[in-house]
């Protein structure tokens, strides 16, 4: 691939790191680690749009995340309802689509409340679409999309011959998505930790030493920069 000519970039994936590490470098304790995090999400919407990137999936919360102490665990659910009252209403007013991936059940009725009004507010929204994957897991997505497969088998409604990857895609949170292009994970770590495992399958992936509380427009482009030099080849030679 030549310089001058770019990689599509439709979807950009980010698993959100470092929060805690940031914040213990600097005496404080885990939370504010993650309020300043949570400031970094609106920068890197932004700059995702600006870029011309039309879907942004930032990975907050994981299913496994729920094993965390309850004071960090409550610490981030009413960060998360501030969030979901007040930040959340500048990114839709951005012209941003918002919706939300992830075990809804495992959540308090008054956040999902909130969640819901929100992706109902910006459906028609079409600059980008940010998509929040809370109290989420990958290989949970999947069991479910199996369930629900196994299920219209039974009944009769499919044949097993007619499971094929665009059906069970059709299963998944993501169902209208694009897959990712580009994963990022911040702070270091190189793992996928039950993130998108079924639709990262082509993506490529860079992982970047910054926390994320310092993640901005800039540490996202120099990304983008490095991302376009790639040569994607889907198997072929
Ligand atoms: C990511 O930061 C945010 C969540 C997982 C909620 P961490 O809280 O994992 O930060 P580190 O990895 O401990 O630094
Ligand atoms: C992954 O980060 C989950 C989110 C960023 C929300 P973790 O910090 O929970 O992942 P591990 O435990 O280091 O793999
Ligand atoms: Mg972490």
């Amino acid at each position: 691939m030549t310089d001058n000519k770019k990689n599509t970039l439709q979807h950009i994936a980010i698993i959100m790191d470092g929060n805690g590490r940031w914040a213990t470098k600097r005496g404080l304790p885990r939370l504010a680690g993650h309020k300043k995090g949570a400031e970094a999400v609106k920068i890197v919407t932004e700059a995702a749009a600006e870029a011309g990137v039309k879907y942004l999936t930032l990975y907050a919360f994981s299913t496994e995340n729920w094993q965390r102490s309850p004071e960090e665990v409550n610490g981030l659910m009413s960060l998360l309802r501030d969030y979901l009252k007040t930040d959340f209403k500048e990114i839709q007013e951005k012209g941003v689509r918002i919706r939300f991936i992830g075990e809804r059940h495992m959540l308090a009725s008054d956040i999902v409340e909130e969640m819901e009004k929100i992706e109902k507010q910006t459906i028609n929204n079409d600059r980008m679409t940010l998509c929040i994957a809370l109290s989420y897991g990958s290989r949970q997505e999947i069991v479910q999309a199996a369930r629900k497969i196994a299920t219209l088998a039974k009944r009769g409604d499919i044949l097993p011959e007619d499971v094929d990857i665009k059906m069970f895609s059709d299963m998944l949170y993501t169902k209208d998505m694009p897959d990712p292009d580009l994963v990022i994970r911040s702070s270091g770590e190189q793992r996928i930790s039950n993130y998108l495992l079924w639709q990262v399958a082509y993506a490529e992936f860079y992982f970047s030493p910054v926390l994320w509380p310092d993640f901005n427009k800039e540490t996202l482009n120099a990304i983008i920069e490095d991302y376009n030099h790639r040569e994607r080849r889907y198997g072929k030679a």
